[in-house]
Order: structure tokens, then sequence, then C-alpha cells
């Protein structure tokens, strides 16, 4: 079986960190962001070949992952002309695809067994089967309607306040039966979540729903791309590089000066310098080469790689990318985000 991981989008939601890294490689922690996908991908034995669906920046993605025998899955590229859309993404990726195909979304996470996914899709003979997560507030999902069998009933795709009548939202994944991408036009924008999922219902298909409720979440917010890394480090979501102490301090190789306090969890990735009197963590992320100097302080913000943090700065609640300058006395606070090689100068309050 083939899967395709679509991981198109621009991540306008992301910028400034997407502008120069796209979306599906941005690092959680010091792996690119699809690498946690392809871990679980790897994990199915009948799954032989992942399809990566780009558009945005693709050699710098095709760069990152090569042909996947590094990795030990093996891995092809579908780079469209312009953006399909999900399903025109799907349609353009699935051109060598004669059986069952596993899609899915590139920007979430989830506990989630597959193989029990595609036996369920086997044993109900479906055309589609869609996994389903339960959220609080399905208005920025795709709010899913399903019948006591387990049948899709309806699918509305970023619902309004009034239309919001039920908890499960299409988490990303799906198993497809090749013929029913007829339906989708060649080289059209198209939308697999509005246009291909409401045809199914509306055809009376069998569309099944599978209803998972371990962890879950979609990356494309600043917000929701700090909560990954505090998520992974409490175990919430165990990976790499937290599998074997959640709740703890993982060093890749930082020098750390006389008198630092560092409360976990925490990351330090290869190279980290942390000067005197320097205060880290709780969930502070510092990338390959981040110098914090003598008394700043790191708290629950993600700091990308070369950046250095000045004496006596205070990140709180911040995102910053990687080469950035953060002069002396200066304070990041809550939801800030720096674009790569910014700089900040001396006694700023952000
Ligand atoms: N190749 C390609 N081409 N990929 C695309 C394109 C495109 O034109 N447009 C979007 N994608 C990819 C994105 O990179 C992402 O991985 C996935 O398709 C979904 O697009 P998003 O832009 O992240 O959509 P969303 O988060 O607003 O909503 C989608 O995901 C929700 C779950 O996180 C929908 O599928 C919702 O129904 C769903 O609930
Ligand atoms: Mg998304």
């Amino acid at each position: 079986m083939k899967a395709i991981l679509l991981a198109g989008g621009k991540g306008t939601r992301l910028r400034p960190l997407t502008l120069n890294t796209p979306k599906p490689i941005v690092p959680i922690f010091n792996r690119p962001f699809l690498m946690y996908q392809l871990d679980q991908l790897r994990r199915v034995p009948e799954i032989t070949e992942v399809i990566l669906s780009l558009n945005y920046q693709p050699r710098r993605i095709e760069e990152t992952f090569g042909d996947g025998e590094a990795l030990g899955i093996k891995i092809s590229y579908a780079v469209e002309p312009q953006p399909l859309g999900t399903g025109g993404a799907i349609k353009f990726s699935a051109q060598t695809v004669q059986d069952s195909v596993i899609v899915l979304n590139g920007d979430v996470l989830q506990q989630i067994d597959l193989q029990a996914v595609i036996a369920r899709h086997r044993e109900r003979k479906a055309k589609a089967t869609i996994v389903l997560t339960p959220v609080d507030n399905p208005s920025a999902y795709g709010l899913v309607e399903t019948d006591a069998e387990g049948n899709v009933r309806r699918f509305l795709e970023k619902p309004k306040a009034d239309e919001i009548t039920c908890n499960t939202i299409n988490a990303g994944i799906y198993v497809l039966e090749p013929e029913t991408l007829d339906r989708i036009p060649a080289n059209e924008n198209y939308s697999i979540e509005r246009q291909y999922f409401p045809s199914l219902v509306a055809n009376g298909e069998t569309f099944v729903a599978y209803v998972n409720d371990g962890y879950w979440i979609d990356i494309g917010t600043p917000e929701k791309y700090r909560q990954v890394h505090r998520d992974i480090m409490d175990g919430r979501y165990q990976a790499a590089p937290f599998l074997d102490a959640p709740g703890g301090v993982v060093d890749l190789g930082a020098r750390l000066e006389d008198d630092v306090q560092i409360e976990g969890p925490c990351f330090l990735d290869e190279g980290v310098v942390v000067r005197r009197g320097a205060r880290l963590g709780p969930y502070a992320v510092l990338g390959r080469q981040c110098q914090v100097d003598d008394q700043a302080q790191v708290r629950d913000s993600v700091v990308w790689a070369n950046t250095v943090v000045g004496a006596e700065s205070s990140l709180d609640g911040a995102l910053v990318g990687r080469n950035c300058h953060v002069g002396r006395n200066t304070v990041l606070s809550e939801g800030r985000m720096l674009g790569d090689r910014s700089t900040v100068t001396d006694f700023s309050k952000l």
C-alpha cells in the first residue's frame, strides 16, 4: 500500500517562521516535523512507499528526506506545478496508485493504530474511511457527523458556530479506493474536504468513520507549535528525543557555566552554551549552537539554531527563528515571534 503525505501548504499561520522553512520541515526539537509522521508510517509493514505531495519550497524538503533509504522507507515526490488544493494534490500524487491508498495531512501528529484503520476499511468494504477525533471547538476543522453504525452522514468544513452539531472532526487520515478519485478533475484545484467527501455522502457510497481517542494536534498555528513541544516533553505524546526522559532535561551536548539553573522539562541541542547565572525552563527548547548569556532567562519558548539571547534578557512564551540576536535586558513575552536573522535592540520590551 502507498501512502500520500499532503505537505504542500504554505504554513501562512506560522509566518514568519515558515518564510525560510516550509511547515513540513519546521523542527520539533532537533527533527523535521515530517520525521515524526514517517516514524509512524514505517511501523506499518504493508506501507511500502510514501509519496510526499508538495508545491511550496519542494527542494528544501527533498534535500531533507532524499529517497528515504537512510530512513528505512521508500520516499517519492509529487510536486504540483501550482497548488491544486487537497483533492487536486491527491489526484496528482496518485497517478501510480492502483490499490487502496492511505492519505495523511502533513501537519498533524496523532497517536493511532494505522493498521486498525486499514483493517476497518477492508472489513466494511468501504469506498473511503476517515479518522475522526473529538475536539472542544470544531470551527477550525472539518466537522463530521456519523450514524450509529459508524457511517459518515455529513462532512462540513470549517462550520460556523450555529452549524456545530457534534464534536468529532476530520483528524486528517483517510483510506481511499482508487476508483473514487475518478470524480476529481486532473490538474484543477479541488478540495477533498469541500467537494470529494460531501459527494460521497450525497451519492450514498460506503464512507466509514474510525473514531480515535488518542493524542491529536494540528501544528499549524504558533500556539499549537509550542504546545506540541510541551506535550512531547511531558510524555503526552511519546516521541524522540523524550522517549526515555519525559519531564526531564534532554541535553545533547550543551556547555553550562557556573550557577546555571535548569528546571525540567527542557531540551538543549548540540553546542548550546549557557552562561553564568542563566535560568532555563520549564519548557525551554534551545536549538543547535544557541547561546544564552549571563543571567538571562528562557522558559516556555522555542528557540531555533544559532540564536543568541543577551545577558539579563527574558523569553517567556516566545518563538524565535534561526540566527537571531536578542539584545541584552530585553523582554520577549507570551506569543512573540521572531523570524530568522531578526535583531532586537538592547532594552527592548516586546
Ligand atoms: N500538495 C498540497 N497542495 N498540499 C496541500 C495543499 C495543496 O494545494 N493545500 C493544503 N495542503 C496540505 C497542507 O500542507 C496540510 O498538510 C494539509 O494539506 C491540510 O491543509 P491545511 O491548510 O493545514 O488545512 P486545515 O488545517 O485548515 O484543515 C484540514 O486539516 C484539519 C485537521 O488538522 C482539513 O483537512 C480539516 O478537515 C481537518 O479537520
Ligand atoms: Mg492544518
